[in-house]
């Protein structure tokens, strides 16, 4: 099996975050969200997986081969023109066989060997709240009958979660090859919702699958809440002398943390040096510095420097506040 991911996007709602670090390298629960991507999808050892790479590309092709060894290649998205042109790009590469689409964003806690064995075509969903946001599955009779991209009348809860299983590429290369030289656009980009339709409309039956859970980083609420429920499994919670740590929290063991209370639901990257604060649901990136301050709920990025007292931020790389 070959693994297609997307991560071309350039993550707008995560701004100013995503100006110097592309979102799929955010950090939360103590590693960048790619890690909790890739980490299960390795376990079932793909010959080949393809990243789909945009918008701060290099870094994230830097990131992967530094941190992974398994067999990586890159296709570069030059036009921004939606998720069902990110996936004919990577299909150039492929020829046939099975091929699984995870979004590069998408965490999902599922059985991934369960979901590519459970159809020829397997579709990931999740029951939401607000269905005009995503693309909209309807069920009959364990069977996806029709896909929408982000209907104005959706006809069911069920969300595509970006997590997709093709048996065998070919029918998806075709659809998507006939989707693109149409030019057909909904909500001005090329949909792979739209192509998927087309091929259940030719007859390809998709198996929904529901995952148990589907963690969103897209925006700061959201990957501050992916970070606290994911921290209940990735947590180490070191004890540190002199200070107090309420677990579950993630601390590096580069981290230097001096007179400080840290937890619950905190995230600590390497090299950062934290004295005489309190911090509580935050994420903290990479070799920053924080003293004297009280934090909650708040993204700080790497190479930040703040120093006084205040209680929510949303900062990002190489920025300096000094309350005092
Ligand atoms: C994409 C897909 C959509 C899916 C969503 C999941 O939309 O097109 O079908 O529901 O991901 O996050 P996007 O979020 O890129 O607009």
């Amino acid at each position: 099996m070959k693994v297609i991911i997307p991560v071309a996007g350039v993550g707008t709602r995560l701004r100013p975050h995503t100006y110097s670090t592309p979102k799929p390298l955010l950090y939360v629960a103590g590693k960048p969200v790619l890690d909790h991507v890739l980490e299960p999808i390795v376990k079932l050892e793909p010959k080949e997986i393809i990243f789909v790479v945009g918008y701060l590309g290099d870094q994230i092709k830097e990131y992967v081969e530094n941190n992974f060894s398994f067999k990586a290649r890159f296709v570069h998205q030059k036009e921004l023109l939606g998720l069902g042109f990110a996936v004919d790009l990577a299909l150039r590469e492929v020829n046939s066989g099975p091929v699984m689409v995870v979004l590069g964003d998408t965490i999902v806690k599922c059985d991934l060997k369960q979901f590519v064995n459970s159809g020829d075509y397997v579709l990931g969903l999740m029951p939401v709240d607000d269905p005009k946001r995503f693309g909209i599955a309807e069920i009959r009779d364990n069977r996806v009958v029709s896909l929408v991209e982000k209907p104005e009348n959706p006809r069911s809860n069920l969300a595509i979660i970006g997590l997709y299983y093709f048996n065998d590429a070919l029918n998806l290369k075709e659809a998507l090859r006939i989707l693109v030289k149409s030019g057909k656009k909904t909500r001005g980009e090329i949909q792979l919702t739209d192509a998927m339709e087309a091929m259940i409309m030719d007859g390809v039956a998709f198996a929904p699958f529901e995952v148990d859970q589907w963690l969103d980083c897209g925006k700061k609420e959201t990957l501050l809440d992916t970070n606290r429920r994911l921290l209940h499994e990735t947590g180490n919670s070191p004890r540190i002398e002199g200070s107090l740590v309420v677990p579950p929290v993630y601390i590096d063991p580069n981290a230097k943390i001096t007179n400080s209370v840290i937890g619950p639901y905190v995230s600590i990257a390497k090299d950062t040096k934290i004295d005489n604060s309190i911090i509580k649901s935050s994420i903290i990136g990479e070799n920053t510095s924080i003293e004297n301050t009280v934090l909650d709920n708040s993204l700080v990025g790497d190479a930040v420097t703040i120093r006084g007292d205040k209680k929510s931020l949303n900062i990002s790389g190489a920025s300096e506040v000094d309350f005092t």
